[in-house]
């Protein structure tokens, strides 16, 4: 496959892009015209080309062949094995946009990349902006993209790596937690079952097993009145809203069907709504 698709390369010797949309076709690509051009503007040479180019056609995500994903108009850097921001994800970062305000302390829980977290800082200036993921490329990943919104990026699980003093000061925890069933995996496209770490993707036997402690722990971290957002599938909203319910959050489902994306937020009540 390699060297057919050098071949072809080879009779575009002239015209780069014409050469490599040859290879991606051969391949399958269906965005082959688009995603050519984003190759040809990457390469930084003919070799470089020719071998991102290969690695597309052989299936890797094209964000971690370029090494950015566009994400609510910010570029994102995206390494190898990291996960590449969903476009549906946008929703929730506009959710997480409409309730921030200057002066915010936010924090992006399983923050892959972070472009949960940059988009919100990006839009609301300024915020305090904590983010955290298990996974260490994540998080090398993470820091470039925050540290232009003076970001702070910790590696461990869920909140266990931040600053105890953010406990009770929290006013959004943005978590775009794993949520796909165990089961699932398997169904998923290769680009994410092969390229993305399992980590990424496994929510436990109904999705749910990530939700659930980040949603145990959540009114330890948020201020009175703060929010908790969480993505999950659209059927697994009402389970997810329940659980908010049983940690003491006020749940409420936001669905779009534009950007096929649902979302649970979940408000901390004031100590005099509460009693
Ligand atoms: C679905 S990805 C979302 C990444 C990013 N928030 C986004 O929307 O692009 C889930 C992320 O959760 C992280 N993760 C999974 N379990 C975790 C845990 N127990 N503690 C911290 N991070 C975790 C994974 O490493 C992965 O980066």
């Amino acid at each position: 496959m390699e060297a057919r698709n050098r071949n072809d390369a080879g009779t575009h010797a002239n015209d780069p892009h014409a050469s490599v949309v040859t290879i991606l076709r051969a391949a399958g690509c269906v965005f082959a015209e688009e995603e050519a051009r984003l190759l040809v503007a990457a390469a930084r040479s003919p070799d470089e080309l020719a071998a991102m180019a290969d690695r597309r056609a052989a299936g890797f995500p094209l964000e971690h062949v370029i090494g950015w994903a566009e994400f609510c108009g910010l570029r994102i850097a995206v390494d190898p094995g990291v996960f590449v921001p969903r476009r549906r994800s946008e929703f929730l970062a506009r959710q997480a946009i409409a309730l921030a305000r200057p002066g915010t302390v936010a924090v992006d829980l399983c923050c892959g990349s972070g472009a949960l977290g940059a988009a919100l800082a990006a839009a609301v200036r300024p915020i305090e902006l904590h983010a955290a993921d298990v996974d260490p490329a994540a998080v090398q990943c993470a820091r470039r993209n925050v540290a232009p919104y003076g970001g702070r990026v910790y590696e461990g699980d869920l909140y266990e790596p931040l600053p105890a003093a953010l406990r009770g000061r929290v006013g959004i925890v943005i978590a775009n937690a794993p949520y796909v069933p165990s089961e699932a995996i398997a169904l998923m496209p290769p680009e994410a079952r092969l390229h993305e770490a399992l980590v990424a993707l496994d929510g436990g036997t109904d999705g749910l097993d990530v939700q659930r402690r980040v949603a145990a722990e959540a009114p330890r971290w948020l201020a009175e009145g703060g929010h908790l957002l969480v993505e999950t599938g659209e059927r697994q909203a009402p389970q997810t809203a329940d659980l908010f319910a049983r940690c003491g959050l006020l749940p409420r489902v936001a669905r779009s069907d534009d950007w096929d994306a649902t979302v649970v937020i979940g408000t901390l009540r004031k100590a005099q709504e509460s009693g």
